[in-house]
């Protein structure tokens, strides 16, 4: 007989971890690393210099409100800092309304495509996840409502979508949430929102303003540059911050977070120096990898999903491998139900010029 042991719940075993991009290459190459939808421009220098100020202070418990920083927060956004709640990325806040608002026999439900956390997030709280199939690679509004039901309590949609990079008109958003039964949450995850140039787009501060039952995450994660810190937030309506705050950690956040994200917040030049990097290259290694022959998703986000052949030799694996064999980390999505795809975060403008050069090698070669 097996000696007794502790059990987790019953379900938490029967939950795919998260895989994050890779980060290593054969070979001791210096990687070009296009996994993680990172800023290839790094953050602002004030963040660096207010993390390493805080360096001086590290045996004090760091302030449990993250005042500085949610401040910091509502004044770029003309927000009530009340109702922002921060969190040690937004991962950690996705899996805190996850916790808050779902159990044993409720529903939670996401796109196809849709971020992968919010599948384990319904899962680790007991709950039953449900999927709603996208059309074209996007969101498709009534495929959600047509899968509600008396048991769903969350939405969860990324807005723009990681990994297709698609978006949805704030029309659509609109709609979504007024055909929601009330005691729906709808979570729009705006990881990527500052990338988009898009006048149909909004991330959803406004929804969250107006209504009870909306909430809005964000990351310093992506465009901010501060992956490593790991700092996220989420505007919520008062009842649900409240919950938030009633059950995540008291010092969620470190001090160094906390000051480099208020300093990143505050160092706006920064951020627009950051899109119109995006603005540049983004087009531009579209344009450059549909002219080998290769489909690409249109995106509004940091990061382009390329589509391959199915054929052995000239699918998305060998694609992949053949990158990393050139020292290119990109990220393979067959966990999202894209076996055929790879997603390529839009890097230096080096970076993405070798990108081109290995994949016009990868498409002569496969001829
Ligand atoms: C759509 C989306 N949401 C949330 C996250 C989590 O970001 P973080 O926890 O770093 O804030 C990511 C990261 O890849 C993402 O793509």
């Amino acid at each position: 007989m097996a000696p007794l042991a502790p059990k987790p719940r019953p379900g938490v075993l029967d939950i795919e971890a998260y895989v994050p991009g890779e980060s290593q290459v054969p070979g001791g190459l210096k990687p070009v690393k296009l996994s993680s939808n990172e800023t290839p421009l790094g953050p602002s220098p004030k963040a660096i210099e207010a993390f390493t100020a805080a360096g001086s202070a590290l045996e004090r418990y760091p302030d449990g409100q993250a005042s500085a920083l949610r401040q910091a927060i509502a004044r770029r956004f003309g927000l009530n800092p009340d109702r922002i709640v921060c969190g040690a990325g937004s991962d950690e806040l996705i899996s805190l309304i996850a916790h808050a608002y779902l159990g044993p026999g409720d529903e939670g439900l996401y796109t196809e495509h849709g971020f992968l956390l919010y599948r384990i997030v319904i899962l680790a709280a007991g709950a039953t996840p449900v999927v709603a199939p996208e059309t074209n690679l996007r969101t498709d509004v009534d495929a959600i409502l047509a899968r509600v039901t008396p048991r769903t309590r969350i939405v969860f949609l990324a807005n723009p979508n990681n990994p297709t990079g698609t978006y949805l008109a704030i029309d659509e958003v609109r709609r979504l949430r007024a055909s929601l039964p009330a005691d729906v949450l709808l979570v729009l995850d705006a990881a990527y929102a500052e990338y988009v140039r898009r006048n149909d787009y909004e991330a959803g501060l406004e929804l969250v303003a107006t209504t009870e039952n909306t909430v809005m995450t964000r990351t310093f994660s992506k465009i901010f540059g501060l992956a490593g810190l790991r700092i996220g937030w989420a505007y919520c309506p008062a009842a649900v911050a409240d919950a938030l705050n009633r059950i995540r950690g008291p010092f969620n956040l470190s001090a160094p977070s906390i000051a480099a994200g208020a300093a990143a917040m505050d160092d706006w030049s920064h951020i627009e120096t950051a899109v119109r990097h995006n603005e540049q290259w983004l087009p531009w290694l579209t344009a450059e990898i549909e002219k080998l022959g290769f489909s690409v998703t249109p995106s509004v986000a940091n990061f382009i999903l390329v589509h391959f052949s199915t054929s052995p030799g000239r699918d998305a694996v060998a694609c992949d491998t053949f990158l990393k064999q050139r020292g290119i980390i990109v990220r393979r999505v067959a966990g999202y139900g894209l076996p055929n795809a790879l997603r390529i975060t839009i890097g230096t403008e080096a970076e993405n010029r070798k990108v081109v050069e290995a994949l016009t090698a990868f498409a002569g070669a496969r001829a």
